[in-house]
């Protein structure tokens, strides 16, 4: 791989250990992938955040990085609220670590954001055409296939090194002809709401890291094609999805000729069937935590939330996530939920907060939250509608 002066003495070790660390997992992940040098990013999305995944060998690597991000940089949920970690649950001696882990990336100049949905915070954090570094799977997926912008399926140790580096390997998505779509979807049936979580969960399952086109008979929102992104991103590793008339770069392409159709039975078949994995019990699942917010919610999807919710009182643990960034910008929306008695956290998430470990059954209107609650969380999760989720809250 080319590297230019400036490159090779990071490579020397000019810049010092931690830069020379961060290029050395640049260049061999190009070398891996046969990149021929490095380009610019505009930004980079870290995971690798949540002192449940990451633990103390995590922490300590961090902590012991010494240097500053040359691009803006932010990061994926962390493992509890941080100012609501005892609402949640969470133990003192979690939160303790989980800051310390906030404090090492705060060092190193990222900016303490906790979210898989840095496009709702930052207008220019990647636009088309724009070459990023992210790392959390629904977070690229809307990347590459609703901004139009270029990001690899990054590890969080490679976005953080992109990060310092303010550059990543030239290969997989950053290159056109690896952004050709491999197969012509065509679904049967009228979606909304979370049908577009239900159809990323099987549509994933069918084409693994492919890249699908979609022929849809209606029109999704930004929403839910984060929704439908996330969805597919978790039961396979699609990284880039096109909608025929609605993605940006869909047109350019066309349908390719290899068809699946999936039809509604299919996508009700989701909602019928509780996930669970071979470890958890089979048998009836009693949703004792309804949760939203996998993508993290976005103002149209909080206001949703509120009036469904307005002048209502929950009867069960019911969590909306979303950003800090969004909870602060929207007081009036978030007020009007919380007054049902549902909670908002911030930071973090249902799926990599260990806090959801204690329920026994989520029900979540997110097809990536379905696919990942019983296998992270060890929790049983059935996918609904939002309207039935907030019917299924307030019900004795
Ligand atoms: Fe985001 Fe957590 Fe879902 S990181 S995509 S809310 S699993």
């Amino acid at each position: 791989m080319y590297l230019t002066p400036e490159e090779e003495k990071i490579f020397n070790g000019e810049r010092g250990a931690t830069y020379q660390k961060a290029i050395e997992i640049l260049i061999a992940l190009g070398d891996i992938y046969d990149a021929d040098r490095l380009i610019p990013i505009k930004s980079a999305q870290i995971a690798g955040v949540s002192y449940k995944t990451i633990g103390d060998a995590g922490l300590e690597w961090i902590s012991d990085l010494k240097g500053k991000v040359a691009v803006p940089s932010i990061l994926n949920p962390a493992g509890m609220d941080r100012e609501c970690w005892k609402e949640m649950g969470i133990s003192r001696d979690f939160a303790e670590k989980q800051e310390k882990i906030l404090r090492a990336y705060e060092a190193l100049g990222v900016r303490i954001e906790c979210s898989c949905t840095p496009y709702h915070i930052f207008d220019n954090i990647a636009s088309f055409g724009d070459h990023v570094a992210w790392s959390e799977s629904s977070a690229i997926s809307y990347a590459n296939s609703v901004i139009g912008a270029r990001t690899n399926r990054e590890g969080g140790p490679g976005a953080l090194a992109a990060a310092l580096i303010g550059k990543t390997a030239n290969y997989g998505f950053h290159l056109n002809e690896n952004r050709k779509p491999d197969l012509l979807i065509k679904v049967d049936a009228k979606l909304s709401d979370s049908d577009y979580g239900a159809l990323g969960y099987i549509a994933g399952e069918m084409v693994g890291d492919k890249v699908p086109f979609f022929r849809l008979k209606s029109r999704p929102s930004k929403d839910e094609l984060k929704s439908l992104g996330a969805a597919m991103a978790a039961s396979g590793a699609v990284a880039l999805f096109y909608v025929e008339g609605v993605t940006p770069e869909a047109d350019k392409y066309g349908a390719p000729l290899e068809i699946i159709t999936i039809e509604e039975s299919q996508i009700k078949e989701v909602y019928e069937s509780p996930c669970q994995t071979p470890y958890l019990n089979t048998g009836s699942c009693e949703p004792d935590l309804i949760a939203f917010g996998c993508p993290h919610s976005s103002p149209d999807e909080l206001s949703k939330l509120a009036h469904l919710l307005d002048g209502k009182k929950v009867k069960k643990e019911v969590w909306v996530c979303t950003s800090r960034a969004i909870k602060n910008r929207n007081p009036e929306l978030i007020e009007r939920i919380k007054r049902s008695g549902a909670k908002v956290f911030c930071d973090t998430c249902m799926v990599v907060s260990p806090a959801s470990e204690r329920f026994k059954c989520m029900m979540v209107n997110s097809g990536k939250a379905h696919k990942y609650v019983p296998n992270l969380c060890g929790v049983k999760s059935i996918l609904a509608r939002t309207g039935k989720c907030i019917e299924e809250a307030l019900r004795d």
